[in-house]
């Protein structure tokens, strides 16, 4: 699956530049990553609810929401009500994670738990069980175009190895310097959604784009 990122869209356009991604099959978008950050648990501020709300109106593509937000025990859910596909939290900002899961899914939507780069992913086996996505975080969150950390495919093998022994059910997603040069050793790792801003919307044809990056990750 690949998940374009909006953050690196232009968002005076948002409108076009997500249809842009939602072109014939090859080249649709499977998800539509929407990256809300809130200025205190990262050092940048997009957008929040109104905005998302805007977008789930205009498209028919199923919702990504990854929260970099302080608090999401009180504003995750919202994110679900209004109809997100997927609202991911980071563990690292989450005090009762488990309650979260319970909520968003209670909400009618899949709930996602995303991990930054240096935090391991152990301490949080028996957390992830009540989890329908695992975020890997393959740079520090906050801004679009970073260099990819590689370290990080430990986890998401770990991750995809749980899975496959049936100790976890859960969709391994990676978001960082995903492009045509590192989307294969994400691949090899076992991830199975990979998130892209900058190598989509950066790129003259995004559809295009969205379609590269796939037969890169799926040959
Ligand atoms: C960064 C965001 C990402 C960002 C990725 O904190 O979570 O979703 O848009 O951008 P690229 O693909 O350019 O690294
Ligand atoms: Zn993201």
């Amino acid at each position: 699956m690949i998940a374009p990122s909006i953050l690196s869209a232009d968002f005076a356009r948002l409108a076009d530049e997500i249809a842009a991604v939602n072109g014939e099959p090859g080249k649709r978008a499977d998800w539509l990553h929407v990256d809300v950050m809130d200025a205190h648990f990262v050092p940048n501020l997009t957008l929040g609810l109104p905005v998302v709300e805007s977008i789930l109106k205009a498209t028919d593509i199923p919702v990504d929401c990854h929260l970099m937000i302080e608090d999401p025990d009180r504003w995750a859910v919202g994110y679900a009500e209004a109809g997100a596909h997927n609202v991911t939290v980071h563990v690292e900002a989450a005090k009762d994670p488990i309650a979260i899961a319970k909520d968003l899914r209670a909400a009618g939507a899949k709930a996602g738990l995303s991990i930054k780069p240096g935090t391991p992913l152990e301490p949080y086996l028996d957390v992830l069980k009540h989890y329908d996505t695992l975020l890997v975080m393959s740079v520090e969150p906050g801004f679009g175009g970073q260099k990819f950390i590689a370290d990080v495919l430990d986890k998401a093998r770990k991750a995809r190895e749980l899975v496959d022994t049936g100790h976890l059910k859960l969709l391994v997603e990676i978001d960082g310097g995903i492009n045509a040069d590192t989307i294969e050793q994400a691949a090899e790792a076992g991830v199975d959604c990979f998130v892209a801003g900058s190598a989509v919307y950066n790129a003259d044809d995004p559809a295009q784009a969205v379609e590269a990056l796939r037969a890169k990750a799926a040959p």
